[in-house]
């Protein structure tokens, strides 16, 4: 093979620019393993990336991609084999080195995963950074003490690719799920994925009370700022919320009482995990991953339009995850 496909951003005048090119094995950033990438996707922060937004990528030119699933090509370290079918996320790639959105990547040998039993290459794809980040969610909270009988969940930018998984995943495990999503119309479509109710975006009011009615005993929150803030205030006694996302706003204006007098626990999650973290989470996404309503959830695409869902992954208009195929 002499030149292969690469969706590569370049620094512009107004943060960053992206174009399709063809490079050689050589132009990639180094790593011991060479993979074929098979699919990759897009996570919010790949289009925040890709306009050069939040500082994200450090060093152009760059290849995006925070996450990708393919065939070992090539190792030169003894515990990957050519054939070799693995997962790769997080670690910097696709903003410090290059990433998914290409049909090769190298990458550091202990940043690669084995494709736990129970996934294939494309379902790891679907599940990405989003699905492992809602995943690893879920666990916390269960460390935590949230179980089933504890009451209902809600999951906040409920379209979203995390939040759509996350849905996926607790219905499958049999929570009451409540959805919040700011698309009325895709009602149906979060039913489908086994949300008992869907309630829209909230008006928060200027100054809410540090306490309301308690509504929740866990919440997956994506969004961030007021609605991260709101979820504070309608917490059940001993109530957890994993908040990984800022898709909604940075701030948070909330008050003690929540915590001080309900218990209410709130988690930060990093899905940036190290790698036994990782090995334990994934097979608890093999677990459930047959009853996730995956091919609701996926739309698969090629390279050619990863730049135009990029753009309508950064004006909100996707519902759930775009899995880009290299083939
Ligand atoms: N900490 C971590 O390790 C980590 C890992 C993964 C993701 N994240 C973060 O989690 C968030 C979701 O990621 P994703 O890949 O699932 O993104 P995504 O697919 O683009 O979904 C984001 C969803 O948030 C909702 N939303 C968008 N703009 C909003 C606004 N202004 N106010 C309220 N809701 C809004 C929309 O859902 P509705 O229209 O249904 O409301 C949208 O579909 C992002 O902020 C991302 O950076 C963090």
């Amino acid at each position: 093979m002499n030149t292969f496909r690469a969706f590569r951003l370049h620094a512009a005048a107004e943060g960053a620019q992206g174009r399709l090119e063809d490079l050689r094995i050589e132009d990639l950033s180094e790593g011991q393993v060479l993979i074929k990438v098979c699919y990759s996707s897009i996570n919010y922060k790949d289009a925040l990336a890709s306009k050069g937004l939040n500082g994200i990528v450090q060093g152009f030119p760059r290849i995006g991609g925070i996450d990708l699933t393919g065939v070992v090509e090539q190792s030169c370290d003894p515990r990957w084999t050519p054939g070799d079918e693995v997962i790769v996320h997080g670690y910097g790639i696709g903003v410090q080195t290059d990433g998914g959105h290409a049909h090769y990547a190298r990458v550091q040998a202990d940043h690669v995963l084995a494709l736990p039993d129970g996934l294939d290459l494309k379902d790891a794809a679907t599940f990405g950074v989003a699905g492992y980040t809602a995943a690893l969610s879920q666990y916390c909270m269960e460390l935590n003490g949230l179980a089933p009988l504890m009451g209902p969940v809600i999951v906040t930018g409920a379209t979203g690719g995390a939040g759509s998984l996350a849905i996926a995943m607790l219905s499958a495990s049999g929570y009451e799920v409540t959805a919040m999503s700011g698309k009325a119309q895709e009602s149906a479509y979060l039913r489908g994925l086994g949300a008992h109710a869907v309630i829209g975006r909230q008006a928060f009011g200027e100054r809410p009370k540090p306490l309301l009615k308690a509504q929740w005993a866990g919440a997956v929150d994506s969004v961030g700022g007021e609605t991260l803030a709101w979820l504070t205030r309608t917490m059940l006694p001993e109530g957890v919320i994993a908040a990984f996302g800022n898709a909604g706003g940075m701030q948070l204006d909330t008050t003690v009482l929540p915590f001080i007098l309900r218990g209410v626990k709130l988690l930060g999650i990093n899905g940036n995990s190290l790698m036994p973290l990782r090995e334990t989470v994934w097979k608890r996404i093999a677990a459930v991953a047959r009853s996730c309503h995956l091919e609701l959830v996926r739309n698969e695409i090629g390279l050619d339009e990863l730049p135009a869902w990029l753009d309508r992954t950064l004006a909100g208009q996707v519902r759930g995850r775009a899995v880009i195929c290299m083939q």
